[in-house]
């Protein structure tokens, strides 16, 4: 049996910095940033010059595996498909690093930071985005397919998506119901078009998809809470999950999309059998938290999302007209800055529904809680080590369980650039001074974390606060009541 893997993650454009160097071309998110003048990533973490320092504390906290992304801007500079040699130079250090610490790099080939010269084509509304996409896979399984033993295809397509095309807060930054479902289907179409690559070019390692899991629970268990949450478990989650382990697309997804006015004809005749053969090895999720669901009631869709933290706290709202609504204020329950609910639990539920449905090998990609911190300080995170603790302990649960949960990632590496949340919103186990030349400065979680992989997960204490509330998918998939809200 393989080692379990103890490692952390980090995505290119938050934590690279080093925007326009060594023949990077912009991506849509430093266009979008820059022409909004909102807080970019040009700098970020600086990692493209602290990988080797990034790297040597990785080992030393006792990690064994690191899942960074690639940018494709940095490696393939123009629709032509023309080739960086010192992007692909900069990933061939970090992987040699990696190698030489005993590292295994896990490697997300695409952690939304399109080039922007294929934005300017239509980006993931483009068929044709689907072969950029193939192309860049082909450059990286040739150059670094000897050396990497895990790849995955897209970070959460659902995030990605229905953040630039439904609620319109990341770039493209539109809300268009019509685009969220074609850019979804073309990225899922890229997943399985990159999966039957990665085998027709005889590759030996394992490629999987990592997808923003939130495990559904419902308000009650009335026969109209089951159906909404039946929906929003298709538009959170079945949508990416079915076609990349199963081949095929719900067929009540597909139905109530066209109730709902969708025009579903970018789906060509042939695609369906790509699809059925070309299906992941595993599944990476990230989990942050649970979705709890209600019916919907009335009135238009509202997406609000809080980007903004504690000045905004309390003012994420989610209903999507016809399918459900999406509650945020539990009493009891605990959220961060940032409307976050931190609940464990929804972890070991999470990972049982998806392997009693699915079956198949599960990698835990990203789990991490953004906090404000002061790092003139010693950062005592406490808070982030009992998270972190009860969140280990959800998965230890899991395989005790019955699943086959092959590696831990916490999000993040060190302190990055959190989107529109910007840098205030911190997740490193190791502290970034951003305002002192990305110097950096191991938290308390650093050293927590390092005992818990040395002890591969013995250091972990059980946590006894896990009392689920509010009705599960689990529970509906095996016919057991949880105790209701
Ligand atoms: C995941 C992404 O959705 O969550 C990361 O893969 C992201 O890129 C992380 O940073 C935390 O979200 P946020 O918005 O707090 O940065």
């Amino acid at each position: 049996m393989t080692k379990f893997l103890w490692g952390s993650a980090t995505a290119s454009y938050q934590c690279e910095g080093a925007w326009n160097e060594d023949g990077r071309v912009p991506s849509l998110w430093d266009v979008y940033l820059h022409e909004n003048q909102l807080e970019d990533g040009d700098v970020a973490s600086d990692f493209y010059h602290h990988y080797k320092e990034d790297i040597r504390l990785m080992k030393e906290g006792g990690q064994t595996s690191y899942r960074f992304s690639i940018s494709w801007s940095r490696v393939i500079t123009d629709k032509f498909g023309t080739i960086n040699p010192k992007g692909i130079a900069f990933y061939q250090r970090v992987i040699e690093e990696c190698l030489k610490n005993d590292i295994e790099p896990f490697v997300t080939i695409f952690h939304w930071d399109l080039p922007d010269y294929l934005e300017k084509e239509g980006g993931w509304l483009n068929r044709s985005t689907v072969d950029a996409y193939l192309n860049l896979c082909r450059v990286l399984f040739d150059k670094f397919g000897d050396k990497v033993r895990l790849w995955a295809t897209f970070n959460e397509p659902r995030y990605y998506v229905f953040s630039g095309y439904f609620i319109g807060n990341y770039p493209p930054a539109v809300h268009d119901a019509q685009k969220t479902a074609q850019a979804s289907y073309y990225m899922m179409l890229a997943n399985a078009k990159a999966i039957q690559l990665y085998r027709k070019m005889k590759q030996t390692g394992e490629i999987g998809i990592v997808h923003s899991y939130g495990p559904i629970y419902g308000v009650d268990d009335s026969s109209e809470t089951k159906q909404a949450m039946r929906d929003a478990d298709n538009y959170y989650n079945n949508w990416v999950l079915d076609p990349a382990i199963l081949g095929i697309f719900p067929k009540d997804l597909l139905e109530k999309l066209i109730s709902s006015g969708i025009d579903l004809s970018f789906i060509q005749e042939n695609d369906s059998q790509i699809f059925k053969e070309n299906t992941v090895d595993f599944i990476g999720l990230n989990y942050y938290a649970r979705v709890i669901i209600a019916p919907y009631k009335e009135g238009e869709t509202v997406l609000s999302v809080n980007n903004s933290g504690k000045s905004a706290k309390g003012s994420s709202k989610i209903v999507v007209k016809d399918w459900f609504e999406q509650l945020f204020d539990l009493p009891d329950a605990e959220y961060t800055d940032w409307d976050v609910e931190i609940f464990p639990q929804g972890l070991y539920e999470g990972i049982l529904m998806v392997h009693e449905k699915y079956n198949i090998p599960i990698y835990i990609t990203e789990n991490g809680v953004g906090v404000y911190e002061d790092v003139d300080h010693p950062i005592e995170d406490n808070y982030r080590i009992e998270f972190l603790n009860d969140h280990i302990d959800a998965i230890l649960r899991s395989k005790k369980d019955g699943a086959d949960v092959r590696g831990y990632y916490v999000w993040s590496t060190m302190d990055l650039y959190s989107w529109k949340n910007g840098t205030e919103k911190r997740y490193g186990l190791v502290a970034v001074d951003f305002n002192n030349q990305c110097s950096r400065k191991p938290k308390k979680s650093y050293y927590w974390y390092k005992k818990v992989c040395d002890s591969n997960g013995k250091e972990i204490q059980q946590n006894r606060k896990y009392k689920s509330k509010g009705i599960s998918t689990l529970s509906l998939i095996r016919g057991e009541k949880d105790e209701l809200l």
